[in-house]
This record gives structure tokens, C-alpha cells and sequence, in this order.
């Protein structure tokens, strides 16, 4: 079996975020583009960040298409001084933040003898030094607004655990946790924190994953996809819209009471 990586583009009809102010996270491509996107079909002014420029760029004009206003913006998430400026940044552009999509994020992996000190810390300090400081640093201006959403990418990983994914699972079991936190804390003011936790998505990101597991268990880089893809109940591999999707119904008014929950959008890997 052949399988493409190649993401299906999807355009919505909805429309239910015209005026609001979404920052992403990891824009530049994959999910966090993908939710970028969305969010400018919805009417959402969109502020791009990410540590590549050029895609990040890309994002944005294509963002533009969609008649909103856009910024890219550079951002390593793991830098406090990167995250703090970009959002005084988009504050002074929009004056308010309505949502939070923390996108941002890298896999490595590796048998526990293989894994080196480095490796877990690089890959702790962007998937969850980054989602905390982005969540803090957004935290103060929806207690002001008395509104907001943050949604912070997990991953069915942070849920279950294969061998060789220990500083992957361990950080993404870290940002569910993280996000029950900040979800309590920041219920009395109205505003919603939620986990989406994607399965196995067509992204660059798990072309890396296919890449340093697939020799560890015989396979090539296609057949590893393809396994991935037949241990799933609906047999397939997720489209980066269909994260996307959820994280749209999340920042809107129909998600209002939804909090603090971490939701799997992995055609039914865990449940299995
Ligand atoms: N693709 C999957 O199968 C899958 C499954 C579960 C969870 N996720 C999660 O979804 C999120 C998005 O991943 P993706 O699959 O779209 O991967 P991707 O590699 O396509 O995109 C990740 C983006 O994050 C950016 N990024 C990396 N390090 C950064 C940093 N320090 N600061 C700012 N930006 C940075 C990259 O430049 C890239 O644009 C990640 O948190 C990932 O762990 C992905």
C-alpha cells in the first residue's frame, strides 16, 4: 500500500469568528497551518508564529486570501523573550487575543539506552516549556477580556505510549496535564482550556516519526505508514483539517462549557 502524505485541503461554510484575534502556534506548517487556515475561513484575523520564517510567511498569505488580517511572526516557543514579544506584538496590533492554538512542536525518538540528555530536554522545552509559557503569556489578557479559549496540541500519545516515544508521550501526558491546570484556574473567568490529541496525522512530522522507527521494526518509511494506517479502526491516516475542525468548534460559542478535557481526534487508536 502506497500512501500519500499529501494533505487534502478543506474549506468550511461556517463562519463564526469574524473580528476575533486567533494566535498559532507552529503555523508554518502541518496542523498548525491547517488550524491557521481555519480560522481565516472562519473571519478570524490570524497571527502566525513559528521558527521557520518562510513558511510561516507562506501561512500568512495564505491566511490573506481569505480577506482577514494576518501576521507572521518570528517565534521559537521555547524562548520566554520570542513568546512575550510576539504577543505584545499582536496586542498592539488587535488589542485582544479571542484564542490560543499551541500547535508548535517536534518528535524524536528512540530506544531509552539511545536517548540522550539533550535530546529529552531540547524536545521538553519546545512541546511543553512552549505550550506553558505560550498559555502564560496569553493567560492575563483573556482574564482582562473576561473571554477565550486555549488549545493546546497534545497527541494520543500523551494518553498511550509505544516503546522508543519516552520524551514524546512524556511531554505530551505533560501538556494534558498542564492543560487541566490552567483549565481550573482559569474557569472563573469564562475561559476555556482544552487538550485535542490527534492520532497519526499527514504531516511532516510523522514522516520524521516513520523515519527513525521504521528501520528500529524492519519496515521502510512506507510500509511503517502503512502499518500505521492498518492499526487504525478507520484504517487511515488523519487529514491536518480534521484537527483543525475541532479546534474551530473548541474557541467557539458552542464549546462554551467545555473545559479542561483532552480529546482524541485519532480514529478510535486509543479506544482500540
Ligand atoms: N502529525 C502527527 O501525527 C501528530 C500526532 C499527534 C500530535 N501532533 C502534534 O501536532 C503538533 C503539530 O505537529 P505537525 O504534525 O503539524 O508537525 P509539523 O512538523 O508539520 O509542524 C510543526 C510546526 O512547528 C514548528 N516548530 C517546531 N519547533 C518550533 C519552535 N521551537 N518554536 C516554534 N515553532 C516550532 C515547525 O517549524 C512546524 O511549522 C505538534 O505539537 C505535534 O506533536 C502531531
Amino acid at each position: 500500500m502506497t500512501l500519500s502524505l499529501q494533505p487534502v485541503e478543506h474549506e468550511t461554510a461556517l463562519r463564526r469568528f469574524g473580528g476575533q484575534v486567533v494566535v498559532v502556534t507552529g503555523a508554518a506548517h502541518g496542523i498548525g497551518r491547517a488550524c491557521a487556515l481555519r480560522f481565516a475561513q472562519e473571519g478570524a484575523n490570524v497571527a502566525c508564529l513559528d521558527v521557520d520564517d518562510a513558511g510561516n510567511s507562506a501561512t500568512a498569505e495564505a491566511c490573506r486570501r481569505y480577506g482577514v488580517g494576518t501576521i507572521a511572526l518570528h517565534c521559537d516557543v521555547s524562548r520566554e523573550s520570542d513568546v512575550a514579544f510576539d504577543i505584545a506584538q499582536v496586542m498592539s496590533r488587535w488589542g485582544r487575543i479571542d484564542a490560543l492554538i499551541a500547535a508548535a512542536g517536534i518528535y524524536t525518538g528512540g530506544l531509552l539506552s539511545e536517548v540522550t540528555l539533550q535530546q529529552w530536554q531540547r524536545l521538553l522545552e519546545i512541546n511543553l516549556t512552549g505550550v506553558f509559557l505560550c498559555n502564560r503569556a496569553v493567560a492575563p489578557i483573556m482574564i482582562q477580556q473576561r473571554s477565550g479559549s486555549i488549545i493546546n496540541i497534545s497527541s494520543m500519545s500523551g494518553k498511550t505510549s509505544w516503546a522508543g516515544t519516552h520524551e514524546y508521550s512524556a511531554s505530551k501526558s505533560g501538556v494534558i496535564g498542564l492543560t487541566r491546570s490552567v483549565a481550573m484556574e482559569l474557569a472563573p473567568y469564562g475561559i476555556t482550556v482544552n487538550a485535542v490529541c490527534p492520532g497519526n496525522t499527514k504531516t511532516e512530522l510523522v514522516l520524521r516519526a516513520a523515519r527513525q522507527n521504521a528501520p528500529r521494526e524492519g519496515l521502510t518509511v512506507e510500509e511503517w505508514l502503512a502499518r500505521r494506517a492498518a492499526d487504525c479502526p478507520m484504517k487511515r491516516l488523519a487529514e491536518p483539517w480534521e484537527i483543525a475542525g475541532l479546534c474551530a468548534f473548541l474557541a467557539s460559542e458552542d464549546a462554551r462549557y467545555i473545559t479542561g478535557q483532552a480529546i482524541e481526534v485519532d480514529g478510535g487508536m486509543v479506544m482500540s
